[in-house]
């Protein structure tokens, strides 16, 4: 069984595979609709944490494609507390043709998909949020016209998104480099697992620079400083992480071409200001659309038969 959990399961022909795909059903939709090649089929969404996009991007991806999917939120499922994770996963796998599920525990969506009988999608976890590496890499690619050599670079916390961009640029060959605080640098197993799928490992700076990592950079990528299930470390991060903010003298030292994203939600004022999400080298708006047409490709290839 195929599931999404991880980008480092799947190879970068796969993964480039998935961009080609998710640039046709773009098209396609925007030419009068999506062909109904997931009728009748429904993809479950399990829900640990509040969203936005992911909710109502997969949603709506279901029905363009024929489908439906099925909401169900923390109070319903209470994975792990009301039934085991494996159970949930057995009987889900009775009902419906994919999950997609976003969890606080890394450990939870890989049970789900351990005991799931259908795919599984990783709809962001504490680990990673790959639904949203390629969406950006679908992006980077409408805006630059390849993705290979470009530099990337992501200022911030060494979180679930800076990890899912390190393996996206590692499978399509970017650049890839981060600062963080000293304390708040991505886990060193994530370094290591990047570096043995690295085409080279020059292709990554880990630095506690801001100006050093977006230097001759043509992508400036940001995050929250406190990611969902962290709200207790608020306080304690917004006094460590202002000097990482995306603002219009950091963005100067990046290419002048460069482009600024950022997975939304924003804090604005905090990680990035207003003048730099609102400027005209924003692409913020464009990538959150693009979390649409990059999950129709992963639902088609999970869940359909697809000819496109
Ligand atoms: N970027 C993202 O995953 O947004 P949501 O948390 O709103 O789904
Ligand atoms: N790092 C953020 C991303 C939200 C889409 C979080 O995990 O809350």
């Amino acid at each position: 069984m195929k599931h999404f959990l991880d980008l480092t399961d799947w190879t970068p022909e796969e993964l480039r595979d998935l961009i080609r795909l998710a640039m046709h059903l773009k098209d396609e939709w925007r030419a009068g609709g999506n062909r109904p090649v997931l009728a009748g089929k429904v993809l479950g969404m399990v829900f640990q944490k509040p969203s936005l996009r992911t909710r109502v991007s997969f949603d709506v991806g279901m029905l363009h494609l024929g489908g439906h999917a099925l909401y169900l939120s923390p109070n319903e499922i209470g994975l792990g507390k009301r039934e085991s994770i494996a159970d949930v996963a057995r009987v889900l796998s009775g009902y419906v043709q994919g999950i997609m599920a976003r969890v606080f525990d890394h450990a939870h969506v890989l049970e789900l998909a351990e005991y799931s009988s259908v795919p599984v999608i990783n709809g962001l976890s504490d680990y990673n949020h790959p639904c949203q590496a390629m969406a950006d890499m679908l992006t980077i690619y409408e805006k630059f016209g390849h993705l290979e050599g470009l530099k990337l670079a992501f200022v911030g916390d060494g979180n679930n998104v800076a990890t899912s961009l390190l393996f996206a640029s590692m499978r399509f060959g970017l650049n890839f480099s981060i600062a963080t605080p000293p304390a708040y640098a991505l886990p060193e197993s994530v370094i290591v697992k990047a570096m043995r799928i690295a085409p080279d490992p020059d292709m990554i700076t880990i630095t506690t620079d801001p100006v050093e990592a977006v230097e001759n950079a043509d992508v400036v990528y940001t995050d929250t400083w406190t990611s969902m299930g962290q709200e207790a470390e608020a306080e304690r991060r917004r006094k460590v992480f202002p000097p990482y903010q995306v603002n219009n003298e950091l963005l100067s030292h990046a290419k002048p071409t460069a482009i600024v994203m950022h997975c939304l939600p924003a804090h604005r004022g905090e990680e990035i200001t207003d003048e730099v999400a609102d400027g005209p080298q924003s692409a913020i708006f464009q990538q959150a659309e693009n979390r649409l047409h990059a999950q129709k490709a992963i639902l088609v290839r999970l869940m359909g038969a697809y000819n496109g």
